[in-house]
């Protein structure tokens, strides 16, 4: 079956009614376009995992601050729509804001409780953004399956929260990080760090691994935190840490002690440009 882009809402879901009237299931991969190996090994769990892969492409203007990268976060669709070729996709959602926002649009997903913490302090109603749009293209598309990376931890466990408070009916499939061979996660941002900075930025993952070290063990969580913050200040010294914490891997709250399913999260400034990384400390 050859790719169809979709970029009204009402063809993508007359498409996805078709194809459920036909009994087919339907895996979706939501992004923001500028696709990389993470994204295309979304992608690929999906082709395993459904009759029908939908992946859609749009660059939430809801879910940017003022002053953050909406303007310049990297667009490059004829690449996008190669890769998602190749990576055996069926469509690829892509709207115009007016199509996922029209005139007058006024609602707005609040996922209490875990959008404030961690990114939600540094970036306010970031989350807010993110959970009104993964609704709306879970309702254009939907799907049986929605793939998520465990890069953008909070996101994933934001997601599963409300899919789980409003009874969507959706499994939200979780997937783990792809790196480069020296350990940066693979993200859309990585294209606006110099080569210098891009040398730098697999200092916070090894930071982070080495601090899971202190966590296992049996550290307390703010040595832990303090370790890796330390380590990534004494690799990357113009580095500006958001913050390192070490959470309890479903709640996201501070972890009261090194034990049980617990995450270590990081956001940290390069320059201009923010990374976020987090790895599981005890599975
Ligand atoms: O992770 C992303 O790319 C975005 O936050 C998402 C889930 C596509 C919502 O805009």
């Amino acid at each position: 079956m050859s790719l169809l882009l979709c970029t009204r809402r009402r063809r993508m879901s007359e498409l996805v009614r078709r194809w459920r009237e036909q009994g087919l299931s339907i895996g979706l991969v939501p992004t923001m376009g500028a696709l990389h190996e993470g994204h295309a090994s979304l992608i690929r769990r999906a082709r395993r995992g459904n009759d029908r892969v939908v992946v859609s492409i749009f660059v939430n203007p809801a879910q940017f601050g003022p002053g953050e990268d909406y303007a310049r976060y990297p667009r490059a669709l004829s690449r996008d729509l190669a890769l998602c070729r190749r990576c055996g996709a069926d469509a690829v959602y892509h709207p115009g804001v007016s199509q996922v926002y029209p005139e007058g649009f006024s609602t707005a997903v609040q996922v209490s409780g875990l959008s404030e913490r961690l990114e939600g302090k540094f970036r306010p109603g970031h989350f807010r953004g993110v959970a009104t749009v993964v609704l709306k293209l879970l309702e254009t598309t939907r799907p049986e399956r929605a793939y998520f990376g465990e890069k953008d931890y909070q996101q994933l466990t934001l997601v599963r929260r409300m899919a789980s408070d409003l009874d969507l009916g959706v499994a939200i499939v979780g997937c783990p990080t792809a790196r480069q061979p020296d350990g940066l996660a693979l993200s859309s941002r990585n294209a606006y760090l110099s080569p210098r900075e891009r040398a730098l930025a697999p200092a916070i993952h090894a930071a982070l691994v080495a601090a899971r070290g202190l966590a296992r063990g049996g550290a307390s969580p703010k040595a832990v935190e303090r370790r890796a913050r330390a380590r990534i200040l004494a690799s990357i010294p113009q580095a500006r840490v958001d913050y390192v914490e070490l959470v309890d891997a479903r709640t996201l709250r501070p972890a009261e002690r090194a034990r049980g399913r617990l995450r270590l999260l990081a956001a940290v400034w390069l320059g201009k440009t923010r990374l976020i990384d987090n790895i599981p400390v005890f599975n």
